[in-house]
C-alpha cells in the first residue's frame, strides 16, 4: 500500500496508477491542544511505501508518525520516499553554533522506516547519515518533456558546477543542445554572484537548470545576465519547485519565458511528474 503525504498527493496518485498499488487513504488531524495524529488504514499489508516531501516542518512531522503509524499496524517492511527532502541544503554547520540539519532529518527517519528514498538531493552525500539503506534518484530527464521541440540553437546553462549533471540530463533527453555553467560564489543565504561559462547565449534559446529554485535569487541573476546578453526565449527549469518568498515576481521581471519543475513539490508550476524516476525502487516493495 502507498500512503501519501499531503505534500504528495499528485506524486503518490502518479505512482499508485504506475504500479499498481493500493492507495491508502491518509487521515490528518489536530488535537485541541493543536498537536498533529495521522490514521493510516488499519490493513495496510505486509509491505508499504510512504511518499511524502518535507516542505516545512509541519510535514516533516507527519512523515515521521506515518512511518510510526505503518509499524504500529503491523507493516514488516518500509520503504519511505521523499521527494523533496528539505533540510538536506545544510549540510554542513556552516556557522559555530549551527546543526548539520540533513543528518539530523535523515537519521530521524532511518530510525523507523527500512529504505530512505529520495529525488535529486542537495548532496547525495547527505544520505550517509541514515542508518538504514537509502537511494538517490533524478528526475531531472522529465525535465525536456515541457520545452518546446523548436528551440533555436538550445543551451543549457547550470547555474553553478554543482548543476551541471543535472542539467546535462536534461539536455540528453532533450535530445540536442550544449551544456556549460556558471561560477558561482554565493555570498549569504540569499545573495549569490555567478559569472556566466564560456559559451554565448546571443540568439540562441536558453534553458537554465537547476535541482531547486528556493527563494530564486541565483535563478533571477542567471536569467538576468543571460537577458542582457541577447538570448532568445529564457526558460527556468528545476526538479524541486519551491518558489518561496518573490520567487516568481523576481523571475518575471528578470525577463524569462516559461518556468517549471515535477511535482516533488506540488506547485502551479510542476508541470511534469517525477514519478518514473522512482517506480524503479518501489516495483517489487508495494502490496
Ligand atoms: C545551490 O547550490 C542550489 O543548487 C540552488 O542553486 C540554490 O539552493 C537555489 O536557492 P535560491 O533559489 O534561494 O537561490
Amino acid at each position: 500500500m502507498l500512503l501519501p503525504g499531503r505534500a504528495s498527493q499528485s506524486l503518490a496518485v502518479a505512482l499508485a496508477d504506475a504500479t499498481e498499488s493500493r492507495l491508502g487513504a491518509v487521515q490528518t488531524r489536530r488535537f485541541p491542544d493543536g498537536e498533529l495524529l495521522v490514521e493510516i488504514p488499519p490493513d495496510p499489508g505486509e509491505r508499504a511505501v510512504i511518499v511524502a516531501s518535507i516542505t516545512s516542518e509541519e510535514r516533516f512531522l507527519e512523515l515521521l508518525l506515518l512511518q510510526d503509524a505503518a509499524r504500529e499496524a503491523g507493516v514488516s517492511e518500509l520503504t519511505t520516499i521523499v521527494p523533496y527532502l528539505g533540510y538536506a541544503r545544510q549540510d554542513q554547520a556552516f556557522e559555530p553554533g549551527q546543526p548539520v540539519s540533513a543528518r539530523a532529518v535523515c537519521q530521524a527517519i532511518g530510525a523507523t522506516t527500512d529504505r530512505l528514498v529520495t529525488i535529486d538531493p542537495h548532496e547525495e552525500s547527505v544520505l550517509d547519515h541514515a542508518p538504514t539503506p537509502t537511494a538517490a534518484f533524478s528526475a531531472a530527464d522529465q525535465l525536456a518533456t515541457p520545452l518546446p521541440a523548436d528551440l533555436t540553437d538550445p543551451l543549457f546553462l547550470a547555474p553553478d558546477a554543482g548543476a551541471a549533471e543535472v542539467a546535462t540530463r536534461v539536455r540528453d533527453a532533450y535530445g540536442t543542445g550544449q551544456v556549460d555553467y556558471f561560477r558561482k560564489e554565493r555570498q549569504s543565504d540569499r545573495e549569490v554572484d555567478i559569472v556566466p561559462g564560456e559559451a554565448s547565449p546571443t540568439d540562441r534559446d536558453v534553458v537554465i537548470v537547476d535541482d531547486i529554485i528556493a527563494t530564486g535569487g541565483t535563478m533571477t541573476k542567471a536569467v538576468e545576465i543571460i537577458a542582457d546578453r541577447s538570448a532568445d526565449r529564457i526558460y527556468a527549469a528545476c526538479v524541486h519547485p519551491m518558489l518561496a518568498d518573490r520567487a516568481r515576481t523576481r523571475l518575471a521581471s528578470a525577463g524569462v519565458t516559461n518556468v517549471y519543475g515535477t511535482d516533488t513539490i506540488e506547485r502551479p508550476e510542476s508541470r511534469v511528474s517525477a514519478a518514473p524516476a522512482v517506480i524503479p525502487a518501489i516495483t517489487g516493495n508495494v502490496d
